[in-house]
């Protein structure tokens, strides 16, 4: 492969710091609880349940951010119903706010059964807080977020009055 030199590197630095709106970098992932996935009372372990979140919200920051960005905070992490051994998980992730190093991601949890679509229901909500960083560890900036659509600007109101209270 040929060395696209400094023009190269420069776009890829560029497009880095491009104002995004949330929808390019939300994502959702998808996984059908089993039997190694229960704590003792046999419903499904909280902690399975945020791994998943710290994964989906981790991919949405770093999707943003154009790198690496490391998990920092967990704000209001509300558990609103039990999961089962067969449900399957849809875990929604999207950019609510950013700082300058730091960006805000609300994630949502939805269960239904993984043989009967259509019958959802929400499990958890959350906001995680990541920072971006750069080979060193050392915080870098984020490009901005792209606000536009009304339910883009309440996620974002959201997100801002829970960094305030922090
Ligand atoms: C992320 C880390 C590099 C930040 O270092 P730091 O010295 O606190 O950095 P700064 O004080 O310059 O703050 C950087 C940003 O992080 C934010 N921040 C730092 N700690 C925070 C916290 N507990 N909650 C929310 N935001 C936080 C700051 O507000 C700042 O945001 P801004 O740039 O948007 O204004 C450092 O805390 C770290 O390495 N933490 C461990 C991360 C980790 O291992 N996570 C688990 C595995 S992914």
């Amino acid at each position: 492969m040929t060395d696209p030199g400094w023009a190269g590197r420069k776009a890829v630095l560029t497009d880095r710091l491009e104002d995004k709106p949330p929808a390019v970098s939300a994502i959702t992932l998808a996984h059908i609880m089993g039997p190694g996935d229960t704590n003792l009372y046999g419903t499904v372990h909280g902690g399975v349940v945020m791994k998943l979140i710290d994964d989906a919200a981790a991919a949405a920051a770093a999707r943003h951010s154009g790198g690496p960005a490391v998990t920092v905070s967990v704000d209001q992490l509300n558990f609103l119903a039990p999961a089962q051994v067969g449900d399957l998980l849809k875990v929604t992730a999207v950019v609510a706010a950013v700082g300058r190093s730091s960006l805000d991601v609300l994630t949502t949890v939805f269960a239904e059964r993984w043989n009967r679509p259509g019958e959802e229901r929400q499990i958890v909500r959350a906001f995680l807080t990541f920072v971006a960083v750069d080979a060193d560890g050392t915080p870098r900036t984020v490009p901005r977020l792209l606000v536009e659509s009304s339910e883009d600007r309440a996620r974002e109101a959201e997100a801002r009055r829970q960094r305030s209270r922090r």
